[in-house]
């Protein structure tokens, strides 16, 4: 459920009427309900209820901004991070680093060092090497780390190849069968504490079976290691629970992964670690756009909408659908296909498709743009950076500034040679 609704014919973002926002902040800007991402935050954490020690970090690349993080720093969630960049917002938005957990398949040797000078709760290893350098690092320090393995336990998350990463030959994780024995040098590093292991997927689940099935293998695989006179005491599970992007869609419930993981992990004993993403921001934001014009087409007319791939690229990069709205629906439909400005056929956000009947002028909506939207923006075509707002019941604030093009302009440089 989110808080994007109509309310005597126009659309409102919780009590705020988005016609409001896009006088006061223009148009394409990404607009967030603080409502929403904190039933989110709260629906997500009572699924998992009665699994025992749980712990929830989300996954900051689906949404960075630093009040959204505020939100679910909160709400009481920790961040799952993968670059410096990502640990320092999740630090400014007051999460604690004890409840942060480093991922990511190419940490650099001067991120991981930013890490244990942060005092970052928990490291995921993507490989053996990377653990013999965090050691070194930590030991050099005096620390004894925390830090799980990745595994990459060959299952086929069944969701868009670009965002599947648990296939064997995925870059992520080690292959699960070698992971006992690197386990076991890893643990014997001074600088590292090994607490268990960790695993994700992929993203966009449309439900929990592959999940399933990685965690029934993890579960044999922390019986070896305990069997090996290992350490086990945590398990993170990963994020990748899916949302509707159509009104159809199937998704499922966190309740169905909640039920899943008590099943499965049942006699585990263990923490289990959450880094859900999509799951809560996705549905709690949305990019509102204005129609520029309605160009006649061949087959359909085109909606050409002042957002771009640029400002959301889901749809250019993983032919992805976001449901188009206008903000005051007249009741009429029509058949179009809906672009953006930017030079490039893949502008497109849809082909086709029966949507509100739109004109020149008209404000617009693509729902489901929370998480993976404003984060993965560019200023191609050069476009200026889109803004972000936040509602909270009434009121709203600008949480990320339009960066114009002048701006990011002038961080560039002719040099000398060039001057004349
Ligand atoms: N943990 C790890 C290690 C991850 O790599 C990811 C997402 C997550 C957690 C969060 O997954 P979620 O709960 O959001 O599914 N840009 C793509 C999605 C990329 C996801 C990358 N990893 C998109 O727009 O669909």
């Amino acid at each position: 459920m989110d808080h994007f609704q109509l309310r005597g014919g126009e659309l409102y973002a919780e009590d705020v009427p988005l016609r409001a926002i896009a006088d006061a902040v223009g148009t394409p800007v990404y607009v967030y309900s603080r409502a929403t991402l904190e039933r989110h935050a709260r629906v997500f954490r009572e699924a998992l209820e009665g699994l025992g020690r749980v712990h929830l970090a989300f996954a900051v690349k689906a949404n960075p901004n630093l009040a959204v993080l505020k939100v679910l720093a909160r709400q009481g969630y920790g961040a799952d991070i993968v670059s410096g960049g990502e640990m320092v917002r999740a630090l400014a938005a007051g999460m604690r680093a004890e409840d942060i957990v480093f991922s990511g398949v190419g940490k650099t040797p001067v991120e991981l060092a930013q890490g244990l000078d942060a005092g970052i709760g928990q490291f995921n290893l993507e490989h053996e090497e990377e653990g013999h350098v965090l050691s070194a690092l930590a030991a050099a320090r005096g620390q004894r780390v925390s830090a799980t393995l990745r595994v990459n336990p060959d299952v086929d998350a069944g969701t868009h190849e670009k965002i599947s990463t648990g296939k064997a030959d995925n870059k992520f994780g080690v292959p699960i069968d070698q992971a006992p024995a690197m386990y076991a040098r890893l643990a014997a590093l001074p600088g590292l504490r090994m607490r268990g292991v960790a695993c994700h997927i992929g993203s966009q689940l449309s439900n929990v079976d592959p999940l399933e099935a990685a965690y029934v293998k993890i579960g044999r695989l922390i019986t070896e290691l305990r069997s090996t006179g290992q350490a086990v005491d945590r398990a993170d599970l990963g994020g990748g629970l899916g949302v509707r992007y159509r009104p159809e869609d199937p998704a499922p419930w966190p309740t169905d992964l909640g039920a899943m993981v008590a099943r499965v992990t049942k006699g585990w004993d263990v923490e289990l670690m959450f880094e859900p993403g999509r799951v809560i921001a996705g549905n709690a934001g949305v990019l509102l756009t204005k129609v520029i014009w309605v160009k006649p087409g061949v087959t359909h007319p085109y909606v050409i909408v002042d957002a771009a791939m640029n400002d959301l690229a889901r749809p250019a990069l993983y032919g992805a659908y976001h449901h188009f709205e206008a903000v005051r629906p007249s009741g009429e439909r029509m058949k179009a296909h809906i672009a953006g400005p930017v030079c490039e056929t893949g502008d497109t956000f849809a082909m086709g498709r029966e949507i509100d009947a739109v004109k020149s002028g008209d404000l617009a909506i693509f729902r489901t743009a929370g998480a993976y939207g404003a984060t993965m923006a560019s200023t191609y075509n050069s476009r200026p950076l889109v803004p972000e707002v936040m509602v909270d019941g009434d009121r709203f604030a600008v949480v990320a500034d339009r960066i114009s093009a002048e701006t990011v302009m002038n961080a560039e440089r002719v040099p000398d040679w060039l001057q004349n």
